[in-house]
């Protein structure tokens, strides 16, 4: 009665968004009367004046607030643990996440610190409540979805491995998307941090949970990361094509927080986590070798991608059309300057060990991944970014 190709399950989103150039203007809207909230950015935000312009939208309302400026790439537990510190001194109430994955990631981890008193680590095998202290997350590059997601990404730099922690009480509040906080985002920027969406859209689209309403999410989201990444790579302040990334990457976040992710995430952390990566570029570096191991299970699906990415396939057979789409998407990250491996990267000492290996085997996302893989198939794909 029913067919296969529409599979049953469920779909969950709390977060109400808004999505134009200028919709920061919406942030004390978000905010009760009285609330001192924290906001949480890092100092390239603070150098580009940034957080002078989301200080000024809350003065102008007759907020108090804090400002905990400290976060860095990849944030580790122990920077959570200073800023909630800092955020009961100051007895702050909402917390508001102000840049990249980072600073929205390390957001969230201080209100379930906040919140919950136990330390992030102890989060790792059950989901993160509902913490009671509102988060509002604006996103200031293109990528992780973060503003959208149940899911944050700590650093635990004595074990060498990225926390992945969910849970509803990871979700933002609100998430506002505001295109102009993007303008004269630097060509690296935006292509690391675009390559990450680019793989939520498409993990998300391959996944073994993926559904027809995560499916449509993913299929918008690469379109409109496929139609806009080059440009802002070329021109970081052109509001249209940044308002296109930006609804891409957020649609790519609601896509994967349901459907979840794949191998290329599984990979991904553990180089993260002991060579230092940038999330996205690695991300980046592991989609052809995981796309190619995919592609005997998955030809037929991974064939539609052809429409959002703007090829034509005609009538050739679904096995065909998915090596162009695999050789079209590297062609766009070598076009965009995502390096192919470590060894690009001047990554010389790079060593498959035993614990990266034991990190992909039990991540989520690989059991996600469309294709099954073992130990020794995920030895392979480590090597095949050295
Ligand atoms: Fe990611």
């Amino acid at each position: 009665m029913f067919s296969h190709s529409v599979p049953f399950g469920s779909f969950h989103n709390p977060v109400q968004i808004f999505f134009r150039p200028g919709a920061l203007s919406e942030l004390p809207g978000a905010l009760q009367a009285g609330e001192v909230p924290l906001i949480v950015t890092d100092p390239g935000i603070v150098k580009a004046g940034i957080l002078d312009r989301v200080c000024r939208v809350l003065d102008d309302a007759g907020f108090q607030y804090a400002v905990f400026a400290k976060v860095e790439s990849d944030p580790c537990v122990e920077t959570v643990e200073a800023a909630t510190a800092f955020y009961r001194e100051k007895g702050c109430g909402p917390v508001i996440g102000l840049g990249g994955g980072s600073s929205m990631d390390a957001a969230k981890g201080i209100a379930v610190a906040a919140s919950t008193g136990k330390p992030l680590q102890s989060f790792r095998q059950s989901p993160i409540p509902s913490p009671g202290i509102p988060l509002v997350a604006i996103p200031t590059t293109a990528g992780t979805g973060s503003e959208v997601t149940g899911v944050m990404v700590i650093s635990d730099p004595k074990e060498k491995v990225k926390m992945v922690l969910r849970g509803p009480g990871l979700f933002p509040k609100i998430g506002i998307l505001d295109a102009t906080l993007l303008e004269g985002i630097p060509p690296r920027v935006a292509a690391s941090t675009g390559s990450d969406a680019f793989v939520h859209a498409i993990e998300a689209f391959l996944s073994c949970k993926a559904t027809a309403v995560t499916d449509a999410l993913a299929l918008e989201a690469l379109r409109l990361l496929a139609s806009n990444i080059r440009q802002v790579v070329a021109d970081g302040w052109n509001l249209e094509f940044l308002h296109g990334m930006l609804m891409g990457s957020c649609m790519a976040g609601l896509a994967f927080s349901n459907a979840g992710l794949g191998l290329v995430h599984a990979l991904a952390h553990p180089v993260g986590a002991f060579y230092h990566v940038p999330h996205g570029i690695s991300c980046g570096m592991f989609l052809k070798p995981v796309l190619r191991f995919n592609l005997p299970v998955c030809a037929e699906k991974l064939s539609q991608l052809a429409l959002p990415l703007g090829l034509d396939s005609g009538r050739e057979n679904p096995v065909s059309v998915s090596k162009r789409i695999i050789e079209n998407l590297a062609e766009l990250f070598d076009e965009i300057g995502i390096p192919q491996n470590l060894r690009e990267l001047g990554i010389a000492d790079y060593q498959v060990n035993d614990a990266m290996l034991d990190d992909a085997m039990g991540a989520v996302p690989r059991s996600l991944n469309v294709r099954k893989s073992s130990r020794e198939e995920l030895r392979a794909l480590f090597e095949a970014v050295r």
